[in-house]
């Protein structure tokens, strides 16, 4: 009997340390070449089958140099941990020879981790302003991703988007920087959608777009300790121009810096009809430093950037519980917190406690404060003086 314990143990032992085995697969032994200008797509992928059938801690380790990269798609389900190690530098094509629309994909995997201080150079400079007849690419999309980790990883100059999540579920992202020039179009930090329970805790984005864009269906999102600048700062949507928008909710932003944004705190929805009405609810933003932003706090119900808003009517997007907790700086422009909300849906139970906002253009500008449909309260200190 004691025998046979010890032999069902010894069982149990060897299948744990096959779970939890660490294994390395180097992609230079699966012929990569790092002289920034080989085609790695094939290498990188037999490299990456190999690491998702191991059945332990995989880890695909992508050694010091430049690699190019053409698109690629990392797909799951793994058997264990994946560990995508980048220490060195992977450059993405300059012409995306597809309609596609992402350079480097990763769906369907469960436990994935990216790490290793190594950087992803979008080349935007060779596209931005020129006749691409392809999409310009979303450096890193993830989509449908779970329980996973991107920590110290750099991007630089994305064509498009630097990172791009769908349908992912507890996801940290720390130590990452992001860094495009003020006037690159469409370079977006981190967006996401339809994702539940992400964590976006020191990072330091720097774009020619939004920072963070917190797209339909976005859930338990937390922002923390977050740098924007320059761009446009952190928004959620735009929404509440397709049929398919559903709620956003729970959404927080602590301790966070906007330097030298369009916008800080932002929330836009289309003035456009929809079928139904979306919710975005539950937003609580504390601890914020404004540096020279144009517009620390915004909700725009009538976002429509291009001024050719066909079929204008209110805004079908219901904004409720939004709350604005010690949000201090100065403005470069005049209106220091702005909400202009629908006529139909007026935003419901918006607050503010301790909001200090100077003009940064010296004391001859004074601020003012806009507000339209909106109801809420307003306590503490209040510079300039709440509309609400
Ligand atoms: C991610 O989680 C969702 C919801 O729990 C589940 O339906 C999906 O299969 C998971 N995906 C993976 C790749 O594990
Ligand atoms: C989130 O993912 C991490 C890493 O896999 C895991 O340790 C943690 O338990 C997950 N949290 C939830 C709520 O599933
Ligand atoms: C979101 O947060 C709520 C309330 O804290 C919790 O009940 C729910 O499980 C969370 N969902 C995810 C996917 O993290
Ligand atoms: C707030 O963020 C700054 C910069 O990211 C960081 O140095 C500081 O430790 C954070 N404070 C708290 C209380 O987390
Ligand atoms: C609105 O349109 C979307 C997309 O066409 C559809 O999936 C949804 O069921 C519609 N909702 C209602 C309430 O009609
Ligand atoms: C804000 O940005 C300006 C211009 O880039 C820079 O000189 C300054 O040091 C930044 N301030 C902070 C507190 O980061
Ligand atoms: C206002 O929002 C807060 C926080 O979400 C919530 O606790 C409170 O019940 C809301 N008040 C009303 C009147 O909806
Ligand atoms: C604004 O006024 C205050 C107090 O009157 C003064 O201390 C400060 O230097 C002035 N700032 C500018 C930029 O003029």
């Amino acid at each position: 009997m004691a025998m046979r314990m010890l032999v069902i143990l010894l069982l149990v032992c060897i299948a744990e340390a096959q779970l939890h085995g660490i294994k390395n697969f180097n992609v230079n032994d699966y012929g990569a070449i790092a002289d920034g200008n080989t085609d790695n797509s094939g290498a990188f992928l037999k490299a990456w089958s190999d690491a998702c059938k191991w059945n332990g801690k995989a880890i695909l380790e992508i050694p010091r140099g430049t690699y190019m990269l053409n698109l690629i798609v990392f797909s799951g389900p793994c058997k264990g941990w994946t560990i995508f190690q980048l220490q060195g530098v992977l450059k993405a094509p300059i012409n995306n020879p597809s309609s596609e629309n992402t350079w480097i994909n990763f769906r369907y995997i469960n436990n994935l981790i990216l790490n290793g201080g190594g950087l992803l150079d979008g080349q935007g400079p060779s596209v931005w302003g020129h006749k691409n007849p392809h999409p310009l690419l979303i450096t890193m999309g993830f989509g449908f991703i779970n329980n996973s980790y991107v920590h110290r990883i750099s991007y630089i100059n994305s064509q498009n988007a630097h990172i791009s999540m769908l349908e992912c579920r507890n996801m940290t992202f720390t130590d990452i920087t992001v860094t495009a020039p003020k006037d690159s179009p469409n370079t977006d930090g981190i967006k996401m959608a339809k994702s539940e329970g992400i964590n976006i805790n020191n990072v330091h984005i720097g774009t020619g777009d939004d920072c963070i864009a917190i797209l339909s269906g976005t859930k338990n999102l937390t922002i923390s300790n977050v740098y924007c600048g320059p761009g446009h700062g952190i928004s959620v949507g735009s929404i509440g121009k397709n049929d398919e928008d559903v709620d956003v909710q729970n959404i927080f932003v602590k301790n966070c810096t906007f330097n030298g944004t369009s916008d800080g705190l932002r929330i836009k929805t289309w003035a456009s009809p929809l079928n139904h009405t979306v919710k975005v609810s539950n937003i609580f933003y504390e601890d914020i430093t404004i540096i020279d932003v144009d517009h620390p706090i915004n909700i725009d119900q009538e976002y429509c950037p291009s001024r050719n808003c066909d079929n204008k009517v209110p805004s079908n997007v219901q904004i409720s519980n939004v709350h604005y907790k010690n949000i201090q700086g100065s403005c470069k422009g005049e209106v220091a917190v702005n909400f202009k909300c629908s006529e139909s849906n007026p935003c419901q139970n918006i607050t503010g406690v301790n909001i200090n906002l100077w003009s940064s253009l010296g004391n001859k500008t004074t601020l003012t404060n806009y507000c339209s449909h909106v109801k809420g309260a307003f306590y503490g200190k209040q510079v300039p003086p709440s509309c609400v």
